[in-house]
């Protein structure tokens, strides 16, 4: 099945940043996908911005190597990128001086839509802002994006907020949290919102507790620096898995628009209560065959940053009193794996014998890799000797289901890309959620500051520490095994 392609309307793009990691990684390689998938319209310009001395020629040769280090080749052809390429530009600019702005403001077209991407430190953000405002290259019909981490705290996050807000309004702000323009995190919505099936028992009376892990294999080697005045906190938790707790515990938005949907989102972070630190588990991974342990990788050997934690959270509202959501994220574990798991209870009353066995349904939204649904349903054992319940999965891998080849589905920053085109905010951050969930996590942190907590080490290759799987067990439930 190909994907249905909606063109959107014409664009300047301007990308703040344009020869950084995220830009020749992430961005202008989705964009090239777009453009083959026919989407981009043919006269939409995306312009490189940064401080390198380059012109168009060495612009689109740094493109053109990006997109041969991060495109299969099957998924290039030399014409596709030779014409891609004809709609890149550059302008080399200096965000705190005068130096390229005079160019770039000749550069844009009136009439399209404008965007500005702003994929540079936070602290250029304001520069950033004053420099379109003072050469008038802030248009009606404009749109800033900019990328995690959106503050490091609540003070932080409300500073850029502040700053952002002299220049632009909520509507024209476009906060990346990458997660939501992941495939199956919105197919969360549409399995939620969608069917009939699920929502009369998606609350407390009927879910037992919630598990939601992304665990990954990689560590932090080569950005240490930044991870270590981070952690898995404030580099995972504070965002990506929020945003996934808040889509599975939201109400039922009366619309799929931008507005509606975060003001859910919003209720369910304003509702979680704080976390007592015997629910928190932090662990640091250590160095095994070769490899290098956190402290080496982070180059800071007494560092107490942890690279995973988990924990045990409690939303304090009607649907969910009783239903613990418990988290857990890491690097270096044993495998990749992103999902939520729903845990339904047993039923009520068992009419079978006792050795019949009894089994609670599961309902897992695998994200990746192999996104797809997995549901755990009770049946008879097959065969002869009585009624013998056994769980088994109704499993649906969505590539088989539909036919897909991986191409087919767009990555989180195509999408969210032409979201911005669009000026579709829904899968984009607003400004008082990033900061509700800051208010959240920052005495978290300070507590565990002020207590001289140490992470737990764990084995790389592992599921993290052990006292991670206490936080479970002693509630007499387990964790979802992270398979080899
Ligand atoms: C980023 C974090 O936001 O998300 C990284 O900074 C993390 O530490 C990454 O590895 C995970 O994203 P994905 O899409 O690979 O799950």
């Amino acid at each position: 099945m190909v994907s249905r392609v909606i063109p959107v309307d014409p664009f300047d793009l301007v990308i703040f940043g344009g020869t950084g990691d995220l830009a020749r990684r992430k961005i202008l390689p989705g964009l090239f996908r777009r453009f083959t998938a026919g989407q981009m319209p043919g006269d939409a310009r995306v312009i490189g911005a940064a401080r390198s001395e380059l012109d168009d020629d060495g612009f689109r040769k740094m493109i053109s190597d990006a997109i041969s280090e991060f495109i299969p080749k099957d998924e290039r052809d030399p014409k596709d990128v030779k014409a891609f390429l004809e709609h890149l530009h550059y302008v080399a600019i200096d965000a705190r001086g005068t130096d390229g702005w005079n160019a770039l403001g000749k550069l844009m077209r009136k009439d399209v839509v404008h965007a500005f991407y702003f994929s540079v430190s936070p602290n250029l953000f304001g520069d950033l802002a004053e420099r379109l405002h003072e050469h008038k290259i802030i248009g009606a019909d404009c749109r800033i994006v900019v990328e995690k981490p959106f503050g490091r705290d609540l003070a932080s996050a409300r500073s850029l907020n502040d700053t952002l807000a002299k220049h632009f309004n909520e509507d024209q702000i476009y906060r990346i949290d990458h997660y939501l323009g992941k495939e199956t995190v919105q197919n969360l919505m549409a399995v939620r919102f969608g069917n009939i099936l699920f929502e009369p028992l998606w609350n407390a009376q009927y879910i037992d507790h919630v598990q939601i892990t992304v665990a990954e294999t990689v560590g932090v080697g080569g950005r240490g620096e930044y991870y270590d005045k981070s952690g898995a906190m404030r580099d995972m938790v504070q965002n990506h898995l929020m945003q996934l707790l808040c889509l599975t515990a939201m109400e039922p938005p009366a619309k799929f628009d931008p507005d509606a949907v975060r003001d859910e989102k919003l209720k369910v972070i304003r509702a979680l209560d704080p976390v007592p630190h015997d629910d928190i588990v932090r662990g640091q991974y250590g160095g095994a065959d070769g490899q290098p342990s956190y402290k080496e990788d982070a180059e800071n050997s007494s560092s107490t940053t942890e690279s995973f934690i988990a924990m045990k959270i409690h939303i304090a509202n009607w649907r969910w009193n009783g239903t613990p959501f418990y988290l857990r994220t890491g690097k270096r574990m044993r495998n990749q794996v992103s999902e939520i798991a729903v845990r339904f209870k047993e039923p009520p009353h068992s009419i079978f014998d006792e050795d019949a066995g009894t089994n609670a349904n599961e309902l897992t939204i695998r994200l990746q890799p192999n996104e797809g649904m997995d549901l755990r349903v009770t049946i008879k054992e097959p065969g002869p000797g009585g009624m013998r319940l056994i769980e088994v999965p109704l499993d649906m891998t969505f590539a088989d289901a539909l036919e897909q080849n991986g191409s087919d589905v767009p990555d989180a920053y195509e999408r969210l890309i032409m979201d911005v085109i669009r000026g579709n905010q829904t899968l984009f951050m607003r400004g008082d959620e990033v900061e509700a969930a800051w208010a959240w996590t920052d005495p978290l942190i300070e507590s565990w500051k002020e207590r001289g907590d140490k992470p737990k080490p764990y084995d790389p290759g592992t599921a993290g520490p052990e006292d991670a799987l206490m936080l479970l067990h002693r509630d007499g439930r387990r964790w979802r095994e992270i398979k080899p």
